[in-house]
């Protein structure tokens, strides 16, 4: 059987392997590693969906491989939409995860609206030009971190509907549910139809 093969745009191999278990064995997901792309893919948009076509843009040129990229954000109703497209780097350019939830509970002491949600934009490209898969899972931003799994903004995050947030929630369930589950699954849907 003849593998089609598709750029991740990622050298995140934890999202290349969550992926590529998605997809089935008539893919074959390479990363940015596997085509030799040693560079740093510009984000310079001001939107979570710019940066994934972006990114997507980037790499189909130089290397006219059918290709993905994905680009999330948390997005907060009353910060105004933050820490959104500069969720990786909220609390400055080297912060950890922990500085980045600590500056959005900071941010929230004296608010009493605490709804948020996660958006992940997938963008496709090949021949034919870009498609885009968007995941969006609605919920709270809590007063103290619970959990311990996960990364990012989990363990602040609980979804609307469960009790739990995204870090005490076992993998499978967070992907069941999760914007990028959510994203990823559209993309498959469309992968179907694209494979020969
Ligand atoms: P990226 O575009 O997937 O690299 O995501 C940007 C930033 O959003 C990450 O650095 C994390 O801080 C945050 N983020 C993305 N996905 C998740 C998630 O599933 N849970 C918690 N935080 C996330």
């Amino acid at each position: 059987m003849k593998k089609t093969e598709i750029v991740f745009a990622t050298n995140n191999l934890h999202k290349l392997k969550e992926v590529q278990q998605a997809v089935g064995n008539k893919i074959i997901l390479l990363s940015l590693k596997d085509i030799n792309f040693k560079g740093e893919i510009p984000e310079t948009q001001d939107t979570i969906e710019g940066n994934s076509k972006q990114k997507v843009e980037y790499i189909f040129e130089r290397y006219n491989i059918p290709c993905f990229a994905d680009d999330t954000g948390l997005i907060i109703d009353s910060l105004n939409g933050e820490p959104g497209v500069y969720s990786a780097r909220y609390a400055g350019e080297a912060c950890s995860f922990k500085d980045n939830c600590d500056k959005v509970l900071r941010n929230l002491a004296k608010k009493k609206d605490r709804k948020a949600r996660f958006k992940t934009v997938i963008s496709f490209m090949d021949q034919h030009g870009i498609k885009t898969f968007e995941g969006v899972v609605e919920g709270t931003i809590l007063e103290e971190y619970k959990g311990s799994d996960g990364f990012g903004y989990d363990p602040i995050f609980k979804p609307v509907g469960y009790n739990e947030t995204f870090a005490e929630m076992t993998t499978e369930l967070k992907n069941e549910i999760s914007h990028r589950g959510l994203a990823v699954k559209k993309l498959l849907l469309f992968l179907e139809s694209y494979l020969p």
